[in-house]
């Protein structure tokens, strides 16, 4: 346990501070609105808070697009309430990881600004620009990750520049190198400040191709997703293993890059001894349900062997170099008892199995805000209610498609990253707790049963689970460092393996069916039951999304 570093020993929590807690009535949250919760954190036995963009923003995607990469967007409040939550967070053995937005910025940033005045002003090839086709349109057919065309037309420069996501979020040069100090500067800044690490955004995207041609169309608009083109072009570790040496090894931090589009066979380069991150977030076990890369109109049944291989991957990936994330949820992702678990599922039952294998696959548990309550996503009757930039660019894609508007709306249920954005539900009273202001986006519907108050005092509520197992596992060495080892591999209904050390063993079995299943258990003949979602347990059946943990008696 000892030659563990802290990040591997604790759980991280994700915080989306516009929908945690608003303590000025505006309708959105705030920093003081986290501080606030510490004690509540701390209880629940996490060691560091992840915090998506709090900088100067337009919010054009919810502070993914940034003004300013060293100062405090005025409606989450000022510099001052950041360094109090760093210095507050401290007291609770709690630190702060910043979110590193770097492929792209806001196109209100300073630079941008400056950037599409002339194709000669100082911060000119500050970003990406091209002419038109001799015909006026885009340089490439790319698409960007949000929709339509991945390029937009400056009539300043007329030229075009290139935006992974958003036309408001330009990407960045990251070829020129005074591009890329400005960005570790800013970074420095925040080590200086005391943060504990960094969330390194879309970093795959950063180095783009030497030619820019057009790719073979994936969607019936004779676009191709900007994805393939781009991501994870050869020559990016350079720009990595610099970002490095004037960062990261600076300080006593970890960084965790958010890396769609590297495969496993790749990963040593990315993590571990020869690597530049610590962890990495790979997206293998949650895009499942994707038959067309980014597109949501397309999806398909996953079987649970699929699942099961993947976190197998992972594990296997980073059993000798690097560290896993183990994450089900994010901003982006929907809520995990509705991506993993079978329609009609006992939502208390699938947040705690869900919860069981976050808490004891190995690796560092990422929760979700609102995760550790059990929340299921929302399902909204009109596209206007959906605020996520995305979901409107999927819908309009799925209408392009061919599809009804009710069709196209049954995939932004499913999908949309809304889900994962309704404002934390911690009382039963007005709006949850969150806001006494009217919130930015609604709140779902079922926060008079599940919530923080009511969960906190009810034993066997997700949240007591979540701190039961979690603070076990800090301590239990078998859980934080022992080998992995998948059981039951074919089994179409249970994920179930095995973490030992030389002398002790653990065994989780989660059944994901609505069926009770049964299997030849002698593997657990000296073993007893410590966790569980049903109050006891028969070995050898599985009732209906039951989850278990058992230990072996010392030998
Ligand atoms: C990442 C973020 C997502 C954001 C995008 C653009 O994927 O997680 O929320 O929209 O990058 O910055």
């Amino acid at each position: 346990m000892n030659n563990l570093k802290w990040w591997q020993k604790t759980a991280v929590y994700q915080i989306y501070p516009k929908s945690f807690l608003d303590t000025t009535g505006s309708g959105t949250g705030d920093i003081a609105g986290i501080t606030s919760k510490l004690d509540y954190l701390q209880k629940l036995g996490i060691g560091a808070i992840w915090l998506t963009p709090i900088y100067k923003s337009p919010m054009v995607d919810n502070g993914y697009d940034i003004a300013d990469y060293t100062s405090i967007d005025p409606s989450y409040g000022t510099m001052k309430d950041m360094e109090n939550l760093i210095d507050e967070a401290k007291k609770h053995n709690i630190k702060i990881v910043m979110d590193l937005v770097y492929n792209h910025s806001s196109d209100q940033h300073e630079w941008f600004k400056e950037s599409r005045k002339s194709r000669n002003n100082p911060k000119s090839d500050w970003y990406i620009w091209r002419d038109a086709k001799a015909d006026g349109s885009a340089p490439t057919n790319w698409r960007a990750i949000f929709g339509g065309s991945a390029w937009t037309w400056c009539e300043e420069r007329q030229q075009y520049y290139l935006h992974t996501f958003a036309p408001q979020q330009p990407d960045l040069n990251w070829e020129n190198p005074d591009v890329r100090h400005a960005l570790y500067e800013s970074a420095n800044f925040w080590l200086k400040k005391g943060v504990g690490g960094f969330r390194i955004d879309a970093i795959t995207y950063i180095k783009k191709p030497k030619e820019f041609v057009d790719g073979d169309p994936d969607s019936k608009d004779g676009t191709v997703a900007v994805h393939t083109m781009t991501a994870n072009t050869p020559g990016i570790l350079d720009f990595l293993h610099e970002f490095k040496r004037e960062v990261f090894d600076k300080g006593d931090i970890f960084t965790v890059g958010e890396a769609n589009g590297v495969s496993a066979d790749e990963l040593k380069n990315w993590v571990g001894v020869n690597g530049v991150f610590d962890m990495l977030f790979e997206f293998s076990h949650l895009v499942l349900p994707f038959t067309n890369g980014e597109i949501w109109c397309y999806p398909r049944e996953w079987k649970l062997t699929e699942l099961k291989k993947a976190l197998s991957d992972s594990q296997k990936a980073t059993k000798d170099n690097g560290w896993y994330p183990i994450f089900f949820e994010n901003h982006d992702q929907p809520r995990c008892v509705n991506h993993f678990m079978p329609k009609g599922a006992d939502m208390i039952k699938a947040a705690k199995a869900m919860a069981t294998i976050l808490l004891t696959l190995r690796g560092t548990p990422f929760i979700y805000q609102g995760q550790e309550l059990g929340f299921a996503n929302v399902a909204w009757d009109s596209i206007n209610k959906y605020n996520d930039i995305s979901s409107h660019g999927q819908y309009e894609l799925a209408l392009k498609e061919g599809f009804t508007p009710e069709q196209a709306m049954k995939f932004i249920h499913f999908f949309s990253r809304d889900n994962a954005r309704t404002p934390m539900q911690w009382t039963s009273g007005i709006n949850a707790g969150f806001t006494t202001g009217q919130s930015w986006l609604p709140l779902h519907n079922d926060f008079d049963k599940c919530n923080a108050e009511i969960e906190d005092n009810d034993k066997n509520s997700v949240l007591n689970y979540f701190r039961k197992l979690n603070n076990f596992r800090k301590q239990n060495e078998t859980l934080l460092n022992g080998d992995y080892k998948e059981l039951l591999k074919d089994d179409e209904s249970v994920y179930a393996f095995s973490r030992s050390t030389e002398n002790s063993k653990i065994y989780v079995l989660v059944n994901f069916t609505l069926n009770k299943v049964e299997f030849s258990a002698e593997f657990l003949n000296q073993s007893n039951l410590i966790f569980g979602n049903y109050e006891s347990n028969d070995k050898g059946i599985l009732r209906p999304l039951e989850a278990v943990v058992y230990e072996e008696a010392s030998k």
